[in-house]
């Protein structure tokens, strides 16, 4: 086994998966509190009226970012349509193509990095699906520059403490997004700032779990493994947004608790993906990467919220899914092989890293 294990883990991800599964947990003396099991973690995240989104959630690990105080009733996603997530898988598939022979041809004998390998597949794909509207130029260019203001604000988000305005890690992550903002705001029909945090959140996070579902992968012989179960199999283990936290707007009951108003509650799909209740196979081995534990379909994959649940749900679900499983679908008809031991990097949801393998052609099942 090369890829490191949650469990193990230690830090943030140790103290939440070491959490009692007992309804609601506090992490200190007076929080941030923990929803440990699906009715609560449902109640947490499907009452927007008691726990609000967060204001400003750009250093909690994922990308939703917003500026006023809380969120609902300010700005809600709507899901892509099925012709926006059409439009993204299409590119995915010629851009995912477009990388793989781009590394055979500059450096064949180099291992494939996963993180690198997915970038602008997945920039291009879910840019495409976003603005659907705009010309194959002047999305490439707003893909490239989502790029970069991820990359600027990764510092960001990996400072102990908030860097302060004038620091150059946020001057920088400024102008990446200014950038960015001002080339959106000359598509036609577009709100430069919630479209920057749409395509922001909707670009990072699928580039991690594609780079989990690689690592997942390269670690297991493919043998016969269905690509769906293995996209599922990838998000209940490593979810890239392992956790989630809303604020209490009042004083409420959680799982026989109160919990006092202006408390951050958090959710984990992580943990939750670690229930029994919610995982079909051994109790014994739910750490384990096991697509085959879903082939009976006597289980729903999923109910461990890996895209959230409510109003913030992720409105990207869809299409993330199917980049997903583009890329699973190529990796189950070869034999992946990491380069070397993968860790979990928690600086910003969590990240596999290194992530690099080398690929061979499947060899025959043996007679
Ligand atoms: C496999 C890929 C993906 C995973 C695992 C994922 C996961 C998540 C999760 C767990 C949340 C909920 C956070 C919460 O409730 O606090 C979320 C929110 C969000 N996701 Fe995704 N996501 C993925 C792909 C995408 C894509 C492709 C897009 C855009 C096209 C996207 C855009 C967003 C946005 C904008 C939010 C914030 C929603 C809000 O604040 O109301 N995501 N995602």
């Amino acid at each position: 086994m090369r890829v490191g294990s949650a469990e193990s883990a230690g830090g943030r991800l140790g103290a939440v998966l070491a959490a009692p599964r007992s309804g609601v947990v506090s992490l200190g003396r007076s929080g941030p509190w923990l929803a440990t099991t699906p009715a609560s973690a449902k109640q947490v995240l499907t009452d927007p009226a008691h726990f609000d989104f967060p204001g400003d959630v750009s250093r909690s690990g994922d990308l939703s970012a917003s500026r006023g105080d809380t969120r609902s009733g300010h700005l809600v996603f709507d899901a892509l349509s099925p012709d926006q997530v059409a439009g993204g898988v299409e590119v995915f598939e010629r851009e995912w193509a477009a990388a793989l022979a781009a590394h055979e041809r500059t450096t064949p004998h180099a291992p494939y990095d996963a993180m690198t390998l997915l970038r602008v597949p997945v920039a291009r794909s879910t840019t495409a699906a976003v603005l659907g509207s705009a010309d194959s130029a002047q999305r490439d260019r707003v893909a490239g520059q989502v790029l970069a203001w991820i990359d600027a604000l990764a510092p960001v988000i990996a400072a102990r403490r908030p860097p302060a305005g004038w620091t150059r890690t946020r001057r920088a992550e400024r102008r990446a997004r200014r950038a960015l903002e001002e080339t959106l705001a000359q598509v036609p029909g577009v709100d430069p700032a919630p479209v920057a945090t749409l395509l922001a959140a909707g670009i990072q996070v699928p580039i991690a779990a594609g780079a989990w579902l690689l690592a997942w992968l390269a670690d297991h012989a493919t043998g016969d493994v269905d690509p769906l179960h293995a996209v599922w199999e990838t998000l209940r283990l490593t979810p890239p947004t392992w956790v989630t936290a809303r604020i209490t707007t009042a004083d409420v009951d959680l799982a026989d608790e109160r919990i006092p108003s202006g408390s951050v509650v958090m959710v984990s799909p992580l943990l939750l993906g670690r229930l029994e209740s919610l995982v079909p196979g051994d109790p014994a081995g739910l750490g384990d990467f096991d697509p085959d534990r879903w082939r009976d379909g006597a289980r729903r994959p999923g109910a461990w919220l890996p895209f959230g649940a409510g109003p913030h749900a992720c409105p990207g679900r869809t299409l993330g899914l199917a980049q997903l499983l583009c890329v699973a679908r190529w990796a189950v008809t070869r034999e992946l092989e990491l380069s070397e031991p993968v860790t979990i990097d928690q600086s910003r949801g969590i990240t596999p890293a290194p992530c690099r393998f080398r690929v061979a052609p499947r060899r025959e099942a043996p007679q």
